[in-house]
């Protein structure tokens, strides 16, 4: 292969370079860190406010049932600003995922709901991540 063969080549991958450069969304950082209460039997107002509430709803014709997880706990709704919101909630009957809502900052607040058949579950977890403050887990059993 001559010089210019190759100044030929690297130009490409430059090129190929900047295009994928582009593309790329600016994603801001997140906290992916999994977090938990203190003390499981007196969460403060702070973890209140990250754990998922998960509320069983109606069953539907179809045999779904409609589950509600909002965060967070107590009446204590975590606030969904440009900087601090709740990202992703997802749910999972027993071990199997059933869903994850993705949700954006300011024009959504973290509420999901997932029509699941509950048929032999036994719990259901829901996670629940901030931005800033981390990832958050709940549970009910059935
Ligand atoms: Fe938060």
């Amino acid at each position: 292969m001559k010089r210019r063969d190759v100044l030929k080549v690297a130009g490409i991958a430059v090129a190929a370079v900047a295009v994928g450069a582009q593309a790329t969304e600016v994603t801001p950082a997140m906290n992916r860190m999994e977090m938990k209460p203190e003390n499981a039997e007196k969460p403060t107002g702070f973890e209140l406010k990250h754990l998922p509430q998960i509320t069983v709803k109606d069953k539907d014709a179809k045999g779904y049932t409609n589950v509600e997880i909002t965060i967070g706990q107590g009446g204590i709704i975590h606030p969904s600003t440009p900087d601090h919101w709740i990202d992703f909630i997802s749910l999972y009957a027993d071990d199997k995922l059933v869903g994850r809502s993705t949700l954006e900052a300011e024009i959504s607040r973290g509420v999901a709901v997932f029509a699941v058949k509950l048929d032999n579950v036994k719990t259901l977890t829901s996670k629940a991540g901030c931005n800033l403050h981390g990832i958050w887990t709940a549970s009910v059993t059935l």
